[in-house]
C-alpha cells in the first residue's frame, strides 16, 4: 500500500506556512469547560496524536478545528482563515476545500454505493465529474479498496468502512486531515493497518490529527503528542529521535 498519490498536490504555497493556529481557545457548553484556553500550533507535515480521558475535551477541540462548533473564546486559525468567525456555510466550504474527516464508526451512507460515498464530497465541491472519478479510483486503489467500488458499504469489513471513509476524506486533497478514533471500532490487526495507512500518507506529506485513546498508536504513528486533560493541555511532546522538532515553546 506504498504508493505515490500526491496528497495535497497542488498546494505549496500552503507549505509554506503555518496550517493551524489555535489562541486562548475556550469552548463551555454548561459548567466547566470542555476545552480551556488552548494554544496549539501545528504545521505543515506534522503528525500530532491528541491524547485524554474520555471528556477532556478531545473531539470538542477537532470540532473547533473543523469549523463544526465556535469557541466561547478564542481564535481558530486554519491554513490563514479565520474558522471561528465563518458562518455555517462558509465552513462547509471551507472544510470541503481545507478539511478531510475521519470518525470512529465511519460515517458512511449505506444507500450509496462505496466510490459514490467516496465521490459525494468532490460533487459537493463542484469537481468536474471526470475528474472526481479519476481522483476516486486512484484513491480506492491505493487504499486496496478497488474492488468494492460499486458495492455497498453495509457488506464491508470494519477496517475496510474505514478504508472507505479515509478514501471520502482525501477526495479533495485537502491538506489536513482529522481523524477521530479512527481505529476505535475496529480490532487490533486493522486498527495497526489503519495506523500504518495513516503514517503512509503523513509520508507523502498529509498533515495529520489523530485523536486515539491507544498509547502505542500515538508512539508509532504521530511525531507529537498532545495530552489534553479537563479541556487543558497538560503536556505536548515530540517523540525522541526527532530532534528536528524537538520541542520548543509553543505562542
Ligand atoms: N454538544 C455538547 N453539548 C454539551 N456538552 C458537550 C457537548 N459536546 C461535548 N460536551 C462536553 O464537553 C466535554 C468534552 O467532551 P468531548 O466529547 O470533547 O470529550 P472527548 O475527550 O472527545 O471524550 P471521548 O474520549 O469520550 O470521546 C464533556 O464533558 C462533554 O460532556
Ligand atoms: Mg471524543
Amino acid at each position: 500500500m506504498t504508493a505515490d498519490l500526491n496528497v495535497g498536490a497542488g498546494r505549496e504555497s500552503a507549505a509554506a506556512r503555518t496550517l493551524i493556529q489555535l489562541t486562548a481557545v475556550t469552548k463551555r457548553y454548561q459548567g466547566a469547560p470542555a476545552v480551556n484556553d488552548v494554544n496549539l500550533t501545528v504545521e505543515p507535515g506534522d503528525a500530532v496524536a491528541v491524547m485524554g480521558p474520555s471528556g477532556s475535551g478531545k473531539s470538542t477541540l477537532l470540532n473547533l478545528i473543523a469549523g463544526l462548533d465556535r469557541p466561547t473564546s478564542g481564535s481558530v486559525l486554519v491554513a490563514g482563515e479565520r474558522v471561528d468567525e465563518m458562518g455555517e456555510t462558509g465552513a462547509a466550504r471551507f472544510r470541503r476545500r481545507e478539511i478531510g474527516m475521519i470518525f470512529q464508526f465511519f460515517n458512511l451512507l449505506e444507500d450509496l454505493t462505496v466510490q459514490d460515498n467516496v465521490l459525494l464530497p468532490a460533487q459537493l465541491a463542484g469537481v468536474r465529474h471526470r475528474r472526481a472519478r479519476a481522483q476516486a479510483g486512484e484513491l480506492l486503489a491505493r487504499l486496496g479498496i478497488d474492488r468494492y467500488a460499486n458495492t455497498y458499504p453495509g457488506r464491508l469489513s470494519g477496517g475496510e468502512r474505514q478504508r472507505v471513509a479515509i478514501a471520502r476524506a482525501l477526495v479533495n486533497s485537502p491538506p489536513l486531515l482529522l481523524a477521530d478514533e479512527p481505529t476505535g471500532a475496529v480490532d487490533t490487526a486493522t486498527g495497526e493497518e489503519i495506523g500504518r495507512l495513516l503514517l503512509d500518507l503523513n509520508h507523502e506529506g498529509q498533515t495529520l490529527l489523530l485523536v486515539t485513546h491507544s498509547p502505542d498508536l500515538a508512539a508509532r504513528y504521530a511525531k507529537r503528542t498532545v495530552q489534553l486533560v479537563d479541556g487543558e493541555v497538560i503536556s505536548d511532546t515530540v517523540a525522541a529521535g526527532r530532534p528536528e522538532r524537538a520541542q520548543e515553546p509553543r505562542p
